[in-house]
């Protein structure tokens, strides 16, 4: 039997959007899974919001068809689509208490008995005890959570949510992002996540579609977009990424050959997104600051043999508390990151001439035309 692909929750096929001139989304094929918490993770101008709003009905796509679960939903307005939006700015009604706020999508389809449902999700956001208060007696953190409930007592297929988190201080931040993939775990609703912070997508979704100039650059499980990434933009804007301007040597097997200077390095064929791979040709070799061990030069015949190896100095250490962060010089490459966790470790000073090491099978490969530095210095919002 083939494998069963779960139902689509929101499946866009085709759908751009232009304003005038300016093309905010380029033609997309996307397929969010039905119950899944997906997220549209980009820099500021990227499409994110454009998307939104044409799942929500608020755009008009320019092309292409808009489809919840199996319906065409591409003609309808935005109130007969079966979608709720939250945005960063709460809009709450000042005047109208907690409970209100939350009852008054119930009442407006004309339903009578509303109590049961608002307690419930007032105890799913966790603000039953601040039922009675107004939203200018609530902290940013409780209004969002006011803002979501609001949303959720509707009871949508799909939930959009637009940078909803932004307007609250990093610590409430991080602490509404553990709620929301706990509410969205609780009831189900596929959730569609806009957001330019990294971090935030990785930590609730389900499903990261990477978009760079309205287009998804690569779409996938977090672990699996931050361990492979298949451009240079993606291996930059999720998290950090060294990359080395390598030339191909040959091949041996499973992998491909490289050399950088007078060092050589081994990478996965499985792991390498390069039109050509050809001997002779170039790639960028990639490898995630975390994945790289320091060795003092002195010690180096105590390294292990099958690792990819390059020797180096560094030129800075900053102690962060869980872990240091080393810049190294490198005949390889002018900037290599390594991040090394504070354990029993002795720290390497400036100065220090090291070997860094690593497992080849962490290292990617890209296409050696790219920008190397695509993707950097992109996330302020
Ligand atoms: N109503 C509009 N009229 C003209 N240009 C727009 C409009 N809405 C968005 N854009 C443009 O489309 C691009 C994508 O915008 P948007 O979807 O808001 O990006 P994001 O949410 O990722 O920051 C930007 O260049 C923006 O200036
Ligand atoms: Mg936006």
């Amino acid at each position: 039997m083939a494998e069963s692909t779960p139902p689509a929750g929101v499946t866009l096929r085709g759908v751009g959007k232009t304003f005038g001139d300016v093309t905010a989304v380029h033609p997309l094929d996307l397929t969010v899974p039905q119950g899944s918490f997906f997220a549209l993770l980009g820099a500021s101008g990227c499409g994110k919001t454009t998307t939104l709003r044409m799942i929500a009905g608020l755009e008009r796509p320019t092309t292409g068809r808009v489809l919840l679960g199996e319906r065409d939903v591409t003609a309808l307005p935005p109130h007969k689509r079966p979608v709720n939006t939250v945005f960063q700015s709460y809009a709450l009604f000042p005047h109208l208490d907690v409970s209100e706020n939350v009852a008054f999508g119930l009442r407006r389809r004309g339903l009578k008995s509303v109590t049961k449902q608002v307690t419930e999700v007032l105890e799913l956001v966790e603000l039953g005890h601040l039922a009675r208060r107004r939203p200018s007696q609530l902290s940013g953190g409780q209004q969002q959570r006011v803002a979501l409930a609001r949303a959720i007592v509707n009871r949508p297929e799909v939930l959009l949510l637009d940078e909803p988190l932004g307007a609250l201080d990093l610590k409430l931040r991080r602490q509404m992002q553990l709620e929301l993939k706990r509410i969205q775990t609780e009831v189900g609703i596929t959730f569609v996540h806009v957001t330019h912070d990294q971090e935030e997508a990785m930590t609730m979704a389900d499903t990261i579609a990477v978009m760079n100039a309205g287009r998804v650059e690569q779409l996938g499980a977090p672990a699996e977009l931050y361990e492979n990434p298949r451009s240079a933009f993606v291996a930059n804007f999720l998290g950090q990424s060294n990359l080395i301007e390598a030339g191909i040597s040959g091949t041996d097997g499973d992998d491909i050959l490289l050399s950088v200077g007078d060092a050589k390095l081994t990478l996965p064929k499985s792991r390498t997104h390069a039109a050509s791979t050809a001997t002779g040709g170039t790639v960028l070799a990639g490898i995630r600051p975390e994945k790289i061990t320091m060795t003092p030069r002195a010690a180096e015949a105590d390294i292990p043999g099958g690792r990819n190896r390059l020797t180096g100095t560094v030129v800075d250490a900053s102690f962060t508390g869980v872990s240091t962060q080393y810049v190294v010089k490198s005949p390889a490459c002018p900037e290599l990151a390594v991040f090394a966790q504070n354990a029993e470790r002795e720290r390497l000073a400036p100065g220090a001439d090291v070997v860094l090491h690593w497992d080849p099978a962490h290292t990617f490969g890209l296409d050696g035309r790219e920008d190397i530095d695509a993707g950097t210095g992109e996330d302020a919002v």
